[in-house]
């Protein structure tokens, strides 16, 4: 499969690779809408754009904008969750547990691994019955258990770990009642945008947000039921937890 069989999409959050799967999905032929959700003001306009200027962890604007997709006569086959810090702005990423500090760890799980959860608790039940249907939400490596050789960015690393196992526990609940639909964990891969940007003197390579955004359509469109609950990276490579 080359392409997500979708005619409706939504993307949460407008960062650098939110703003980037936005432009992909909105020049996807097989796709009519693309709604775009974000605490910032939308700065481009298209046809098939629908954009909604809001916090997504209010409760009530995530049952409105439910309602607004079901009601929208589009078939919802995609959503991507990309609402992620990697730091707290006061603490920073933790070097050492001596940098471990209540309010920074409660702002970062409350970010990367509590919003999605309550995004997906909304969108899950929209998503279409009938064909391949997909929510994702964009993880990290750092998250993986497995691959933590380095230590460090605890906040981080735990809030990601948390993401993946909530992610794995709702695609056992959701093949209950959507049995063709996929819910994964995703790494974009080290991306230019302003998250990785503190952090890019390493020389480390960098994708662009746009092929970033590429490459996870393509894995996105290449998994299987079988697949649901899985972790994997922009390349296709799945992860371990
Ligand atoms: N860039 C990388 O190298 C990299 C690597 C691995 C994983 N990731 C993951 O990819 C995702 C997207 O990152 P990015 O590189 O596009 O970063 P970015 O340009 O900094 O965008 C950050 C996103 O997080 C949202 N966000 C930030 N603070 C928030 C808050 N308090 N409440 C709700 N939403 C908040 C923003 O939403 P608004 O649109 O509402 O502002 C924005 O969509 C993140 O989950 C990140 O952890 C990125």
């Amino acid at each position: 499969m080359d392409a997500l069989p979708s005619s409706s999409a939504v993307i949460f959050g407008a960062g650098g690779i939110g703003r980037a799967l936005t432009e992909r999905l909105i020049d996807r032929p097989e796709i009519s809408q693309v709604w775009s959700i974000s605490r910032r003001p939308q700065d481009f306009d298209h046809p098939k754009l629908v954009s909604r200027q809001m916090d997504p962890a209010d409760e009530a604007r995530l049952i409105a904008l439910a309602s607004e997709l079901r009601e929208s006569g589009h078939t919802l086959r995609l959503a991507i969750v990309t609402n992620g810090v990697l730091q707290d702005p006061i603490t920073g990423p933790e070097k050492s547990w001596k940098a471990l500090d209540p309010v920074g760890l409660a702002h970062i799980f409350a970010v990367n691994t509590i919003l999605p959860a309550i995004i997906a608790k909304h969108i899950l039940p929209v998503l279409s019955r009938e064909d391949h249907s997909v929510f994702a939400a964009l993880s990290a490596r750092v998250g993986s258990i497995a691959d933590n050789r380095l230590g460090g960015w605890y906040g981080y690393r735990a809030s990601k770990a948390a993401l993946n196992q909530i992610i794995h526990t709702l695609a056992i609940e959701l093949a209950r009642t959507h049995p063709k639909a996929l819910c994964v964990a995703l790494h974009p891969g080290t991306v230019e945008t302003a998250l990785s940007e503190p952090f890019s003197a390493g020389g480390r390579a960098r994708l662009s947000p746009r092929a970033s955004a590429e490459a996870m359509l393509q894995v996105l469109a290449s998994l299987e039921a079988k697949d649901s609950g899985g972790f994997f990276g922009w390349d296709g490579q799945a992860i371990p937890f």
